[in-house]
């Protein structure tokens, strides 16, 4: 049976890195017949660039269509001074996360042991390192309403956002989140600021009632700001943290540096039925765009998440990452883990050599 992939290169080092992932998957899909069926659509600057919207209608119904999705990235300078947010890149991600209902994202953390001196932290404090953030991705303060910016009387300029979580919200992300320590180290950290907030005391009442269901997991709180600290100061005590979507937003970005690069992440965003949009922790970057020395690894990588969660074929996900390791082990290595005694190699040479690790 043929299974539809929806590839959205997007903006800045997007349609860079999504090429050698493509790559990646063809080689694979050829290799073990896995039937799959890419196709290409317009998302964010490019979007708004041919069609006038980050989010065209073909896109949406595409991504409906899909058996699963492959991003690589939006955004860049040239669409932030939109001062219609409906026209910005970030909508059409957002949209699409929203409009798919794919609420569950997953972002590992995870040290490549090659990498270990790649971190700006020291070696000690994040070899083995080993991290899954689970982020709810399309409620909180994302998408609540009211939402605004308006000028009121006087001429003074106010924004405002609403940060809302109903109960069943914050149920179904814990559910993900408590089965996915419960895979794994049985550890699970909620991350809220209910020392302040009212939406995150509902938070942490929602996890303690759903812990019952999941004695054998051993669940604790913590604030955001400490999490953020003991993020860089001991961030092997965590196993799983479970969060909102903004706290998630950061907390992915501080957990994904301590593997050394941002450019090494995938992520999952998943609906209850588990189809998903798979892409980068990592933005368009459009500073580095088009010079050819973007990582692609953490789309590659995004790709085998995607065959694992949900295109049913989790050896040939064990390939692709066996077969970044493998590349890792030849020392090549892109600018943003490049270190001493490594190869630098080029975006597209280290999609190559990704595929030429497969074909071994
Ligand atoms: C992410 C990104 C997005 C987010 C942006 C591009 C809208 O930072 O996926 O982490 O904030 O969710
Ligand atoms: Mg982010």
């Amino acid at each position: 049976m043929s299974k539809k992939v929806l590839v959205l290169p997007g903006d800045g080092i997007g349609p860079e890195i999504v090429a050698e992932a493509r790559k990646v998957l063809e080689t694979i899909n050829a290799q073990m017949s896995l039937g799959l069926e890419l196709s290409e659509a317009l998302v964010g600057g490019a979007a708004i660039d041919a069609t006038g919207i980050p989010l065209p209608e073909a896109t949406l119904t595409a991504a409906k269509e899909a058996d699963a999705i492959l991003l690589g990235a939006v955004g860049g300078p040239q669409w932030d001074t939109n001062p219609d947010f409906q026209i910005r890149p970030e909508k059409g991600l957002l949209g699409i996360r929203s409009q798919l209902g794919l609420f569950g994202n997953l972002r590992p953390a995870i040290l490549y042991p090659q990498l270990a001196h790649a971190s700006t932290l020291k070696p000690e404090v994040v070899s083995g390192l080993d991290i899954l953030i689970v982020r709810e991705l399309t409620g909180g303060i994302y998408f609540g309403q009211p939402r605004g910016y308006r000028t009121k009387e006087g001429g003074v300029r106010e924004g405002f956002n609403t940060y809302v979580y109903d109960e069943n919200e914050i149920r179904r992300i814990g559910r993900v989140a408590f089965e996915a320590a419960r895979a794994r180290g049985k550890k699970l950290c909620s991350v809220d600021k209910a020392n302040v907030l009212e939406v995150t005391v509902l938070w942490r009442e929602v996890m303690n009632e759903l812990h019952a269901e999941y004695p054998d997991v051993e669940l604790s709180h913590m604030y955001v700001d400490n999490a953020a600290m003991q993020l860089v100061r001991a961030p092997k005590q965590f196993d799983v943290v479970v969060t909102g979507n903004m706290f998630g937003d950061i907390l992915s970005d501080a957990a994904a540096m301590l593997t050394g690069s941002i450019g090494m992440l995938p992520s999952a965003s998943l609906d209850a039925n588990n189809k998903g949009m798979y892409e980068p922790c990592h933005g368009s970057a459009p500073d580095i765009a088009g010079q050819g020395i973007a990582n692609p690894l953490a789309t590659i990588l995004s790709a085998a998440m995607m065959l694992r969660y949900s295109l049913n074929a989790g050896e040939a996900a064990d390939r692709i990452e066996a077969a970044v390791s493998k590349v890792l082990d030849q020392n090549l290595r892109t600018a943003d883990i490049m270190s001493e005694g490594m190869r630098r190699v080029s975006t597209s040479e280290m999609g190559d050599a990704v595929v030429a690790a497969l074909a071994e």
